[in-house]
């Protein structure tokens, strides 16, 4: 049994202006260990699908389908189960730690409190513990910096400490959403080797989200490729990286800031994402896409095996070879 099993998770939002259909049938496994990239320009759905895996989406959102850990569907679990597990069994770190951090409170309180909560531990042995996970996450002078307040932490720092409190019940899963976006390119990279670090230590499943391919290539195992709350391509990430086959792929490969080139090779997507309020016949994708076909306006690509590797899931209507022979053309023409 796989440690966590999403089954065509959607979800819904009620609004004024009508249903948004924010996440449409996302499906995934997660073993021990393994860690899940889930990429995707802004609004494409990323968070919404993790918020409803934690059960924390916004009260006008519903969640569908099922989010199986270790054989329970987290999605009907009562408040007070799905409290145990939440912070304690999976854990999730935020974009900014700002928001999850209380600025009136020391760092040692708020990290012991978590533990004299969740594991009875009394607050000398928690505060030790949590020195502990502070020297991990690469905190100079933890045992004295434990006693500052979220402010007097650099970002970098605070980011860390985020993750030393997300994994203080050492969790089975830690859900990461965009974890790296407000930190300079050296942080960044410090920040993502310690993940890796972390995972080889404690076996630690992790759900990465980010808009940036760069950022997930060498942390994860698969990645989903998100679009319009739907999934464009899935698998293996050196599948993904190395042979995209998915015109939306290759266009957020594309897309990479290059450092050895400055901004100046960032190559956006031409055009906006879609209006998730209206869901179109065809592919989301179709109104951006270079490769767009009349039926792509019209009928749907499913999910499905591609041809050139069936562990890859994707949905396009054209073949890999009409995509290869685009991308020749690009580089001709570059
Ligand atoms: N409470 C809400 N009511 C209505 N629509 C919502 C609500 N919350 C999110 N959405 C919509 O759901 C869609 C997906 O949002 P989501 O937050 O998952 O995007 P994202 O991929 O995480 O983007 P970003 O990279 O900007 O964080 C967006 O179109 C967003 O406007
Ligand atoms: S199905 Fe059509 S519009 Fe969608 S990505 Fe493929 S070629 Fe482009
Ligand atoms: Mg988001």
């Amino acid at each position: 049994m796989s440690l966590i099993e999403v089954k065509n998770l959607g979800v819904q939002f009620q609004t004024n202006d009508g249903p948004v259909f924010a996440v449409n049938d996302v499906s995934f496994s997660l073993e021990r260990g393994q860690t899940l990239g889930i990429v995707g320009e802004s609004g494409s759905g990323k968070s919404q699908t993790v918020l409803a895996m934690m059960g924390l989406l916004a009260l006008n959102g519903k969640a569908t389908g099922e989010v199986l850990f270790e054989g329970h569907n987290l999605l009907t679990l009562p408040n007070t189960d799905l409290n145990r597990i939440r912070g304690n069994r999976m854990a999730m770190i935020f974009q900014d730690p700002m928001t999850s951090l209380n600025p009136y409170l020391t760092v040692e309180r708020q990290m012991t409190e978590v533990l004299e909560f969740h594991k009875g531990m009394s607050r000398r042995e928690a505060r030790a513990r949590c020195v502990q996970l502070l020297d991990a996450v690469k905190i100079p002078e933890a045992a004295k910096r434990i006693a500052m307040y979220p402010h007097e932490f650099s970002g970098g720092m605070r980011q860390r400490v985020m993750i030393a409190m997300a994994l203080l019940c050492e969790p089975q899963v830690l859900v990461a959403d965009e974890p790296t976006t407000a930190l300079d390119v050296t942080v960044q990279a410090q920040i993502i080797a310690l993940l890796r670090d972390l995972q080889r230590d404690f076996g630690t499943a992790i759900v990465m989200i980010t808009h940036d391919l760069g950022v997930v290539a060498g942390l994860c195992d698969e990645v989903i490729v998100l679009y319009g709350g739907r999934v464009m391509e899935q698998g293996q990430a050196n599948s993904i990286f190395y042979q995209p086959s998915h015109p939306y792929t290759v266009g957020l490969l594309g897309a990479i800031p290059r450092l050895d080139q400055g901004e100046q090779a960032l190559v956006a997507i031409p055009g906006a994402p879609p209006n998730m309020s209206k869901l179109s016949a065809g592919c989301p994708f179709q109104e951006r896409c270079s490769l767009a076909e009349p039926r792509c306006a019209t009928v749907r690509p499913p999910l499905s095996p591609a041809a050139h590797d069936p562990a890859v899931l994707r949905a396009c209507h054209k073949s890999l070879q009409n995509i290869a022979a685009i991308r020749q053309q690009e580089a001709q023409h570059v």
